[in-house]
Formats: structure tokens, sequence, C-alpha cells
């Protein structure tokens, strides 16, 4: 890993299954964009805890996460691949950056408000405060570069917000971080197959909403049969046909081509067809990840070492800002 290099950090909470919207909205640009950075990807476990989960499955999904980053084409010769909970400085930092968000901020946060309504049974303080926890993963590491979908705009934003009053209030320690988003029509929010007015969840209850990178192909293309549209005939890209134009961006996303050129290429076609094809195109790029994945989880032991190294550099990355953070704050060291 070369230190001149710029760093990038993203991470994806393990809950549900990894879909086509983790996919193209944050895991194909760590693909693209690991060459020219310092790439580090974290499985963000310790956010997956603020809904309840089941324990046998967290520790299933961890694995099966990373084994996921890696098959979709993270290089772990080029990038640093770990488990959040594997490394303290994590929590330590969240901790420290709680005394600095401010109540209000975090009660302004779209994804905290959703998520009360979706889980009252169990509003914990965790759930709350997970932003600051997002902004310790990015400042630890003093990330330049953080690729995200559009749903995570307003936590970055918090994140630079944080960094900027610890540098304020103490000394310059942490760097500003900047968000990496495609533009909408490019991939930034895939919207659920069959309410396409929503996001697509990969914790969703309905699995027609959303591709799971490990669905088999017939199950891809009957999710694909099943997606909603609209009563029009046209294939044309409109922001307010949301079924339409969400087949539209998986297609150009998916062929790496421009939206005209996918219009161009549906003119005269049916929904049928569009549906067919945005399929077919998903199948293509999807097969060979599931071959990659089952090789790397049928022997656990490359993906392990993976983990345990990638932990390892972490750690001692992590633990070089902390003790300055420590440091800044006064809270006494050297023992
Ligand atoms: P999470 O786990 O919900 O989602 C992981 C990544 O996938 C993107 N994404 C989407 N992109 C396009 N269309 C969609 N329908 C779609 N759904 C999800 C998300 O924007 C995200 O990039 N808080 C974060 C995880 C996190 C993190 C971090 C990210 C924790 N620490 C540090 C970056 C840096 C989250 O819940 O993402």
């Amino acid at each position: 890993m070369n230190d001149k290099k710029k760093t990038m950090l993203s991470g994806i909470q393990p809950s549900g299954h990894l879909c086509i919207g983790n996919y193209l909205g944050a895991i194909k640009n760590w693909v693209r964009l690991q060459n020219d950075y310092d790439g580090i990807f974290i499985v963000v476990d310790l956010h997956a805890i603020t809904v309840r989960q089941k324990p046998a499955e967290l520790r299933k999904r961890c694995l099966s996460f990373a084994a996921q980053y890696l098959a979709c084409g993270i290089d772990p010769n080029e990038s640093i691949i770990f488990i959040q909970s594997h490394v303290p400085a994590h929590a330590e930092l969240a901790w420290t950056l709680n005394t600095l968000a401010h109540m209000g901020e975090l009660s302004r946060m779209t994804q905290y408000k959703d998520k009360i309504k979706k889980h009252q049974a169990n509003i914990n303080v965790g759930l709350f405060a997970y932003p600051v926890l997002m902004a310790s993963d990015i400042l630890l590491y003093q990330s330049d570069l953080v690729p995200v979908g559009e749903d995570q705009k307003q936590h970055l934003e918090l994140s630079r917000e944080l960094a900027e009053r610890f540098n304020n209030a103490y000394s310059p320690t942490f760097k500003v971080p900047e968000a990496f988003i495609m533009k909408q029509s490019a991939g930034a929010r895939i919207r659920s197959l069959q309410d396409p007015t929503k996001k697509m969840s990969k914790s969703d209850e309905n699995p027609n909403n959303y591709i799971a990178l490990l669905d088999d192909p017939d199950t891809i293309l009957k999710k694909f049969k099943r997606a909603v549209t609209d009563s029009e005939t046209e294939i044309k890209y409109d922001e307010n046909r949301h079924g339409v134009a969400n087949l539209l961006t998986l297609y150009s996303s998916l062929t790496d081509s421009s939206l005209s050129d996918a219009e161009q290429h549906f003119q005269g076609i049916g929904y049928a067809q569009l549906k067919k094809q945005v399929a077919d195109v998903t199948i293509e790029t999807l097969v060979p990840i599931q071959k990659r994945y089952d090789e790397l989880m049928s022997e656990k032991t490359e993906l392990e070492k993976i983990l345990k190294n990638g932990a390892e550099e972490a750690r001692y990355r992590a633990r070089k800002t902390l003790s300055k953070v420590y440091r800044k704050i006064g809270l006494v060291g050297g023992f």
C-alpha cells in the first residue's frame, strides 16, 4: 500500500442481504477507485446491532458480507477489509465524539426518524447515536473520500461538521472528508422493485423489492418480471416515472452506458423486453461474483486471514489517531 495515496473509506451494515443497490451505489465505486486510493472497507457490525439481530445469523452474515466485498472485486493486496468490532478504537472515538455532537442535530437525521417509525419497540440510544459512530469510522483513518449512496449524504455532512468542530475546539486533528456520490441517474439511489417511490433496501421484509447479490438467475428474472412500472408505453427516462427510470438506471449502470444510449437501445420495445434485458445484464454481472463468493466461502482460511490482517493494520492506524485525540482533550496517557 502506498502511503502517498489519498484514503478512501466506506462500510456496509451486515443486515439483510447485500443488494444491487449497495453494489451500484457503493461497492462498484470502491472497486473502480481502489487502485488510485488507499482503500479501507469495513463490515460495520456495531452499526447493525442498533436493530435487534439474531446472533447466529449476524455472525454468519459478517463473514458472508466480507466475502461478497472480495467477490465483487476488492483486492486485499490493495485495500484493507475488516470487521468493525475487531478494532476497539471505533467505539472509543465514537464516545469522545458523542460529547461534541448535539442532541438537536442527531434528532434531525432522516434515517433516525425513519428507523424509529419502523422499530417502535426498540428506540434505543444506539439508534440515535449511530451517525456519531459512522463519523468515528471515517475520522479515525483520516479519510479523504467516502463513496456512498445518496441516502448517506446527511450522515457524511455530520462527520464533516464533527471533524471541524473538534479541529476548532482543540487544534487541527482530523481531515475533513469528502463524499463521493454518483448522480441519481447513475446508481446513487436504486429504487425498490415493487414500490419504486422508495429506495431499494437490503433489509426489506419483502424479498421481491430487492435483487440480492446472491440471488440465483431464475429468482432474478422472476423479480424483474414482477417489477412495477406504469401504464404508459414509451421507454424514456423521466424522474417522475419511478419504475421505468429505475430499470433504465439499472441497465445503464450495469452496462456502463449512458442513459441516452439505454433509451436509444430500448426504442420501440415493450416493457416485457426491458425487464428481460435488465434481468440478463444483472445476471451477467452477478454470476461471476457468485462463483468467486462460493470459492471464498467453501474454504474460509483465506477469508479469515484477510480479515485478521486487515484488523491488525486498522488497529495500528486507528490507535495513532485516537492517541492524538485523547492527548488533545486532556486525558492522561503514557501508562
Ligand atoms: P447501508 O449499510 O445502509 O448501505 C451500504 C451502502 O449502500 C448504499 N445504498 C444504496 N445506494 C444506492 N441505492 C440504494 N437503494 C442503496 N441502498 C444502500 C448506501 O448509501 C451505502 O453507501 N451508515 C451506513 C454504513 C456506514 C458507513 C460508515 C458508510 C457505517 N460507517 C462509514 C461509509 C463510511 C449505512 O447504513 O449504509
